[in-house]
């Protein structure tokens, strides 16, 4: 087995922080249960925060980011995995404090791990990543709570981005009407890739539905991935028991609402958290996902990239300029 391997490593450095392509040394990672060697990761939001020295996400430089990854099992502690399994690991602390899934290699407790489920590639599996499972979670409540696709559309937000673009193109695929809210011009990705069957503007919806009280009720649930405004706005807009996700805070992590939409609606608000997701859950919604939810257009989802581009589209992604899913691929 090979001793060194190539990794986005990031180290903070007076007035600011560096990223470059690095040659590291197996020995240079922790020494936990499963070491993997790792053929594909993805870019996630979380990993563009991490990647630009933010402490919230990632406390200790230098650092290897990468929340998700999917590889081989080169070596195994535990019975539950051997050599030669195919296998990925998404959340948890991977990229988080945990050298993650931009390096070539990661070594990771044995309860993070999950079996590559039947139905999909290790490529594919990062199609998803991080942000499938999460709006795959998303999808699991609103289902849960009984939501059918007669009951009215449902509305998505941050739609091109990477959970938005994934919560919609699994809506229209169980032929739910998605409603979908972007800040970018359609240029057919929301429609024909996606299945989106509206597109409203970011600041038009967000002046419209923020105006007044409980003035509209279009849509059966909503899939928010920005928070702020936008969750404030698809508060408002859900109709009688809607139910409403809320994942992300690209837009803002505060939300001015009032408890007019749960008292006079019973409207729900729940939280969707991936990283903890408990293993029964995460292996089902996996299932899901290689199966009856994956969308139909999925490879056009995605643009594939190698370690030299990270830099660039991690940047793109810390400023909202992402468009679906970037899918790392390691040599
Ligand atoms: N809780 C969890 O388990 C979990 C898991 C994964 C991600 N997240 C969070 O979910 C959010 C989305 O993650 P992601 O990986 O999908 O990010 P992403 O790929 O960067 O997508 C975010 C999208 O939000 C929209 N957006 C950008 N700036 C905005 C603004 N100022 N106001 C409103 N919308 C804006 C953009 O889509 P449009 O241009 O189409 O509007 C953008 O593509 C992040 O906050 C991330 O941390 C949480």
């Amino acid at each position: 087995m090979t001793k060194t391997f190539k990794a986005l490593y990031v180290s903070q450095e007076e007035g600011g922080f560096k990223k470059e392509i690095k040659e590291l040394s197996i020995g240079d990672l922790p020494g936990n249960d499963v070491l993997i060697k790792v053929s594909y990761s993805s870019l996630n939001y979380k990993d563009a925060l991490s990647a630009s020295g933010n402490k919230g996400v990632t406390r200790k430089f230098p650092h290897v980011p990468g929340i998700d990854a999917a590889g081989i099992v080169v070596k195994s502690d535990s019975s539950d995995f051997k050599e030669g399994d195919l296998v990925l690991v998404t959340g948890f602390d991977l990229g988080m404090n945990t050298w993650g899934g931009f390096g070539q290699y990661i070594s990771v407790p044995v309860s993070w791990v999950v079996a590559l489920p039947a139905g999909l590639s290790l490529r594919e599996s990062m199609y998803f990543g991080t942000a499938g499972l999460t709006a795959g979670l998303s999808v699991e409540k609103i289902i849960s709570a009984g939501i059918t696709p007669d009951q009215g559309a449902i509305i998505v937000s941050g739609a091109t981005g990477g959970v938005g673009s994934m919560a919609t193109a699994i809506m229209s695929k169980l032929g739910f009407d998605v409603a979908a809210i972007s800040g970018k011009n359609e240029d057919g990705f929301l429609t024909s890739t996606l299945g989106a069957k509206q597109i409203l503007n970011r600041d038009t919806f967000i002046e419209k539905y923020n105006s007044k009280h409980l003035s509209y009720s279009d849509f059966a649930a909503g899939i928010d991935n920005v928070g702020g405004p936008t969750l404030s706005g698809i508060l408002k807009s859900v109709k009688q028991y809607g139910i409403v996700t809320c994942c992300g805070n690209v837009s803002s992590a505060e939300l001015n609402t009032s408890i007019f939409p749960f008292i006079l609606r019973g409207v729900t608000l729940t939280g969707i958290d991936s990283a903890q997701a408990p293993m029964p859950l995460r292996k089902k919604v996996w299932q899901s996902l290689a199966t009856q939810w994956k969308p139909l257009h999925l490879d056009q989802m995605i643009q594939e990239i190698g370690l030299d581009e990270l830099s660039e589209k991690l940047e793109a992604l810390l400023h909202g300029k992402a468009r679906g899913r970037y899918v790392l691929k390691h040599e």
